[in-house]
């Protein structure tokens, strides 16, 4: 067992969490990381309000564990997300991507407000502004992080900030939380990990082919939806790198999204220059379109499980995955594995 800053903030068992991660972490998977000690994740960004709404319920009809929703601050829907799940008073708001404006909301009824960032100074500004814990991604992880590994920005990150650090980014095993809690991290984050978990809902096909995969087999770039993301090297992804920028595929899924979303075209284009303000490098519509786009061939792969089309986010501790598990046996292996390795580490040590 591990007592660390992490669970002693969010009240849980284990210093592990679930990421939240776009149409993987559904309630079933959120609730059963709950039940088995973890803190678990809800990605709001696929939801309208209702939706959002739904399936907080839907988790809270599967645990009574705290868990937490995330929000990207500056794509569409955001606000009303953020909105839904203050008034559901969800005991962890994790946000990514712009400013925070609901911190106080949130602390009065007793909610933890769980920033993420992949850069040191946005660490220490997000303290400042009175965020409760960091989510800090490496670059090995799925999805979106920034340059530096892990293995470099949390040691850095621990040097400079005192709220409770979860590292996110190439952690799958007991010898990763080992490794983390060494280097200065209260908890790990994990997405590919528990993405394959008998729990999850990513298609056979998929779950297949990742455990195949090695930790050479992801691709990274910024084709997959306009930010820097991670993805594993299918042969989609790997089309995709080579090609240029998908324009009827990127219109098709910018209408599905507007549609999903429930927003007028007034809102889409909005949204749209409201993601050109925020405070992180990147171009707007260009960044939406090809997010479209990559929104589509992700429900190919995680829905369908179509190996010619589909793209999938991963990290590269792909590569160290070969077994799906139930979420609880996962969660009681690494916890022992941790155990194990430090008490081997700590019997290398040598008085002098
Ligand atoms: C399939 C998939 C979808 C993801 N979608 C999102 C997302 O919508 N928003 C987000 O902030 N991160 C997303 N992530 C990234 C995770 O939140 C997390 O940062 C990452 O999985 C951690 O690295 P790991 O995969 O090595 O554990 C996704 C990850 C995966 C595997």
């Amino acid at each position: 067992m591990f007592k660390t800053k992490m669970t002693e903030l969010f009240g849980v068992k284990h210093p592990i969490m679930l990421a939240g991660a776009n149409w993987i972490t559904e309630p079933k998977l959120v609730s059963a990381v709950c039940n088995a000690g973890g803190l678990a994740i809800f990605a709001t960004a696929r939801c309208t309000p209702e939706e959002t709404r739904q399936n907080i319920r839907q988790i809270r009809e599967l645990t009574d564990k705290p868990f937490g929703i995330n929000q990207i601050l500056v794509g569409p829907g955001a606000k009303e997300n953020i909105d839904v799940a203050i008034e559901e008073k969800v005991p962890v708001i994790n946000y990514a991507l712009g400013k925070p404006w609901f911190i106080e909301q949130v602390h009065e009824y007793g909610g933890k407000v769980l920033g993420t960032t992949a850069l040191a100074r946005h660490a220490a500004r997000a303290e400042q502004l009175g965020c409760d814990a960091l989510v800090i991604t490496g670059y090995e992880a799925a999805a979106h992080g920034a340059d530096a590994t892990s293995m470099v920005l949390i040691p850095i990150v621990a040097s400079q900030v005192k709220i409770p650090l979860i590292a996110a980014g190439g952690f799958h095993n007991g010898r990763g939380l080992a490794a983390a809690l060494v280097l200065g991290a209260d908890a790990i984050s994990m997405g590919t990990r528990f993405m394959l978990t008998k729990e999850s809902v990513l298609h056979e096909n998929f779950k297949q082919l990742c455990l195949k995969a090695t930790e050479q087999d992801t691709l990274y770039s910024t084709v997959f939806d306009g930010m820097p993301g991670r993805a594993l090297k299918t042969k989609a992804a790997e089309a995709m790198m080579k090609g240029g920028f998908p324009l009827v595929e990127a219109f098709k899924g910018a209408s599905e999204i507007k549609q999903m979303l429930g927003l007028s075209l007034w809102q889409f284009i909005r949204l749209s220059f409201q993601m050109m303000r925020a405070d992180e490098d990147s171009s707007p519509l260009w960044v939406q379109a090809r997010e479209a786009a990559g929104v589509r061939r992700h429900l190919k792969s995680i829905n369908n499980g179509d190996l010619e089309e589909g793209i999938l986010f991963a990290g590269q501790d792909i590569g160290g995955i070969n077994d799906v598990p139930s979420v609880e046996e996962l969660i009681e292996r690494i916890i022992t594995e941790a155990e194990d390795v430090l008490e081997a580490v700590r019997g290398k040590r040598v008085k002098v």
